[in-house]
C-alpha cells in the first residue's frame, strides 16, 4: 500500500500468542515497560499491539466502539498516551465481519465511524481479522472498506490485513494493505512453523516496501519449541521479510529467547531497505536453503535442517552455491554469520555449513566485487 508506512517490515509486540483473551490495563502497561527495559525497543521493536478483547460487547447508543469497561477503565486513548509516552506506536485490533473472533464486536458496515475513533485514540497500526464474516460479502470489499476509511481519516495507520490467506490476497492486498496472512493461526509447534513457513514459499514475488507477506507472529519465546526452533522461526521470518511481532510473556523471557529476538545482524536483513523478500532457493529433502537480495548487493542466506527429530544425523552439513543466489562461481564471497555475528572467511563458489537439527544458519555472503548488478537478483 503506498501509504508511506511500512516500507519495511513492521517490528512489534502483539498479545495474541501469549495472553489470548485474557488481557486488561496493568497487564498491558507491564509489557510496554518490559519491552523498553528489556532492551527489545532499543533492537527496533516500535508497535505496541493490544489484539482482541479489549472492547464492551456491544455498541453505545451512538454505535460506537468502547474500551472494556471492566477491564480497560482508563480507556483506549490513555493506553495509547501510555504506549506514546514510552516512545513506542500504538496498535489495535479490529475485524472485517459482523463480530470478532472472540465475539466483540467487528467493524463491517461501521468502518468510518471505526477508523475515526481509532485516528481519535491516536492509533498507529490496525490489525483487521476475518472472523464472522457475512457469507455474501467479498473479502476484497471487506477489506477494501478498511483500507479506504482508515486513509479517510488523514492518520498515518499501517494496515495489517489478517485474512489468514482467504482469497490469495498476495495477488490483491499490495494495493491496500501493508501487509496480509498468508496462512491460518500459527502456533507454539514444531508442525505449525512448518505449515506457516511452507505457505508463504514462492509469494516472494508479492511482497516489497509497503507490503509484506505476513506468516503470522513469532512464538519465539513460548513454551512449545526449542532454543532450536526459536532460533529458525526467527531466522526465517526475518528472511521472508515477515513483520517481526513478539507474542510472549515478556515477564518470563529466558535469556536465549532475549538473544534470538535481539540479534541484530538478522534484523538488519529483515529491514534491509531494499526490501525485497527471501524464498526458498534450493532444497534436497529435508535440507532447504532460503535467500534473499541486500541492498548493498549482498545475500542473506538460510540454511534450514527440518530433519525429523531423532534421525540418526541430526547435524547437517548443508551447502549455499554462488549461482543459485545469482553470484558467479568463480567470484570470491565473505561470508558471515548473523547470529553468531562472526566473519567466516572468504569462499569460492560455495559455502558449506554444518546446521543443528531444526535449525537454521543465517548467513550474509557479500561478492569482494563491486556490487555491479548484484541487487538485480531476486529469488
Ligand atoms: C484470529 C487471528 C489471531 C488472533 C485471534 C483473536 O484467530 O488470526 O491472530 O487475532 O483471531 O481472536
Amino acid at each position: 500500500l503506498d501509504n508511506g508506512l511500512g516500507l519495511t517490515p513492521v517490528l512489534g509486540y502483539n498479545t495474541w500468542n501469549a495472553f489470548y483473551g485474557s488481557i486488561d490495563e496493568d497487564l498491558v502497561k507491564g509489557m510496554v515497560d518490559l519491552l523498553v527495559s528489556s532492551g527489545l525497543k532499543k533492537a527496533g521493536y516500535e508497535y505496541f499491539v493490544i489484539d482482541d478483547a479489549w472492547s464492551n460487547m456491544a455498541r453505545d447508543d451512538e454505535g460506537c466502539i468502547s474500551a472494556n469497561s471492566e477491564r480497560f477503565p482508563s480507556g483506549m486513548k490513555s493506553m495509547s498516551d501510555y504506549v506514546h509516552g514510552k516512545g513506542l506506536k500504538f496498535g489495535m485490533y479490529s475485524d472485517a465481519g459482523e463480530r470478532t473472533c472472540l465475539g466483540y464486536p467487528g467493524s463491517r458496515d461501521h468502518e468510518e465511524v471505526d477508523a475515526q475513533a481509532f485516528a481519535g485514540w491516536g492509533v498507529d497500526f490496525l490489525k483487521y481479522d476475518n472472523c464472522w464474516a457475512p457469507a455474501s460479502d467479498w473479502v476484497i470489499d471487506r477489506y477494501t472498506a478498511m483500507s479506504k476509511a482508515l486513509n479517510k481519516t488523514g492518520r498515518p495507520i499501517v494496515y495489517s490485513m489478517c485474512d489468514w490467506g482467504v482469497g490469495n490476497p498476495w495477488l490483491w492486498a499490495p494495493q491496500i494493505a501493508n501487509s496480509w496472512r498468508t496462512t491460518g493461526d500459527v502456533g507454539p509447534s514444531w508442525e505449525s512453523l512448518l505449515r506457516c513457513l511452507d505457505n508463504t514459499i514462492g509469494l516472494s514475488r508479492f511482497a516489497g516496501p509497503g507490503g509484506f507477506n505476513d506468516p503470522d507472529m513469532l512464538e519465539v519465546g513460548n513454551p512449545g519449541l526449542t532454543e532450536q526452533e526459536q532460533r529458525a522461526m526467527f531466522g526465517l521470518w526475518a528472511i521472508l521479510k515477515s513483520p517481526l511481532v513478539i507474542g510472549t510473556d515478556l515477564r518470563k523471557l529466558s535469556k536465549a529467547a532475549l538473544k534470538i529476538l535481539t540479534a541484530e545482524e538478522v534484523i538488519a536483513v529483515n529491514q534491509d531497505k531494499l526490501g525485497v523478500a527471501g524464498d526458498l532457493v534450493y532444497k534436497e529433502g529435508p535440507e532447504e536453503v532460503y535467500a534473499g537480495p541486500l541492498k548493498d548487493g549482498s545475500r542473506a542466506v538460510a540454511l534450514f535442517n527440518r530433519h525429523t527429530s531423532g534421525t540418526q544425523y541430526p547435524i547437517s552439513n548443508i551447502t549455499i552455491c554462488w549461482e543459485s543466489i545469482g553470484l558467479d562461481p568463480e567470484e570470491e564471497a565473505d561470508v558471515r554469520d548473523l547470529f553468531a555475528e562472526k566473519a567466516l572467511g572468504s569462499f569460492k563458489g560455495s559455502w558449506t555449513g554444518a546446521v543443528d537439527l531444526h535449525d537454521v544458519r543465517m548467513v550474509r555472503i557479500t561478492p569482494k566485487a563491486a556490487r555491479r548488478e548484484h541487487g538485480e537478483w531476486r529469488p
